[in-house]
């Protein structure tokens, strides 16, 4: 049978060539679809995966410590408080002009992690422990993953004592951590991925981060609990 529109004339099947119009060449089309769709690949690649790889980098804490085994009172005994709730308060206490002590220092340790020739268990954790900062009376160089930068203000008293805020909503869970996430920081802003926002892809990768610690996640809390006169830039940054 012919074919009126077949270009090539030779009287076989229609193919995809007949149905666009001839100043059209359709290798350089197919070319150009496949090159702008090897290119959107790329660019998603690139911006979803290799450029967050890039931005942010990762590390570990200089040691372990195991928020879990230390709230076990079977395990460790002498962290006042019936509760794991309470007991955070006798490391991350409250000093008596409301000022919150964060990270305890060394001198808490070594209440029971006295003595570096003695260890209390037998892991190698608590030895590397003994050794490299009770020994040599050194502070251990913590990370913290919630720090803000210095043009913030923010009160612990404020949001656990008269808010009565759980220490998990906003920390995550803590609690039963026995490992400690990696601390990711972004190299661009120096800051910590926790109050930096999530990937750059809009999704957390890592569940352990807790989407309360932005300017935005602040101001949304105040605004559902009704209070609005908290969201004045002079509030929060002093
Ligand atoms: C025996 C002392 C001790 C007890 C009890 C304790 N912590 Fe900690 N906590 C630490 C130490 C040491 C660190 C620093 C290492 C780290 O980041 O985990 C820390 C860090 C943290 C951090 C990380 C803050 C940041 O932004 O980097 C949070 C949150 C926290 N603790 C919450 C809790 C909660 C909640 C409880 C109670 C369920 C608790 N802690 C009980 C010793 C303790
Ligand atoms: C109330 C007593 C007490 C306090 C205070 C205490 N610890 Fe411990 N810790 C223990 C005991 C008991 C063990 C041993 C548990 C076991 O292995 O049986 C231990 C174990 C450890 C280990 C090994 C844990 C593991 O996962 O292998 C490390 C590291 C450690 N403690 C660090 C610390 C640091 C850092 C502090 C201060 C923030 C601290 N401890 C405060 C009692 C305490
Ligand atoms: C309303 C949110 C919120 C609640 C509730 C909260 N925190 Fe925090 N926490 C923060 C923020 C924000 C920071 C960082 C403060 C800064 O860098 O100025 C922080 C910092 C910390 C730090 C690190 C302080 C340091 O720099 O040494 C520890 C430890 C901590 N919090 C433990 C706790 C514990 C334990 C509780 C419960 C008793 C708790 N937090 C409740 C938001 C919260
Ligand atoms: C989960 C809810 C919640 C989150 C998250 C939260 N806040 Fe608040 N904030 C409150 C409530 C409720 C109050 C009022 C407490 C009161 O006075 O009873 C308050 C009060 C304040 C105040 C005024 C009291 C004071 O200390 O002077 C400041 C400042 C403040 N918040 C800063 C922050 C910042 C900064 C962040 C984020 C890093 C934050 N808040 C995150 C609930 C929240
Ligand atoms: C409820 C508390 C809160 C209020 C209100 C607030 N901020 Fe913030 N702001 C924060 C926190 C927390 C951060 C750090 C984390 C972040 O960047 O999301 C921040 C970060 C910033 C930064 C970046 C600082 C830096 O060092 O990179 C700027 C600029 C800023 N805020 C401006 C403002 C202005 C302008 C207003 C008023 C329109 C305002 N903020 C109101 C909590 C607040």
């Amino acid at each position: 049978m012919k074919n009126q529109s077949n270009s090539a004339g030779n009287g076989t099947q229609p193919s995809i060539g007949d149905l666009v119009p001839k100043w059209i060449n359709l290798n350089f089309v197919v070319q150009d679809i496949s090159f702008f769709v090897l290119g959107l690949i790329v660019a998603l690649i690139v911006g979803w995966a290799i450029f967050p790889a890039l931005l942010y980098s990762k590390q570990p804490q200089p040691m372990n410590f195991n928020h879990a085994l230390h709230l076990n009172s079977e395990i460790v005994d002498g962290i006042e408080g019936d509760t794991p709730e309470e007991k955070c308060q006798s490391c991350h206490w409250f000093r008596d002009d409301g000022s919150f002590s964060g990270i305890p220092k060394l001198d808490m340790c070594t209440g029971c992690h006295d003595d570096p020739e003695s260890p209390l268990g037998e892991t190698p954790e608590e030895k590397a422990f003994l050794v490299n900062y009770v020994e040599p009376e050194k502070q251990v160089p913590w990370f913290v993953y919630s720090k803000q930068p210095d043009c913030v203000y923010f009160s612990h008293i404020a949001h656990v004592k008269m808010g009565e805020f759980a220490c998990a909503t906003c920390h995550g869970d803590f609690a039963t951590n026995e490992k400690l996430p990696l601390y990711v920081e972004n190299r661009l802003t120096g800051y910590s991925q926790n109050i930096w926002g999530k990937n750059i892809s809009g999704f957390y990768l890592n569940k352990t981060y807790a989407d309360r610690m932005k300017m935005d996640d602040c101001a949304r809390c105040h605004t559902e609990k009704g209070q609005e006169q908290n969201n004045a830039c002079f509030v929060c940054h002093k």
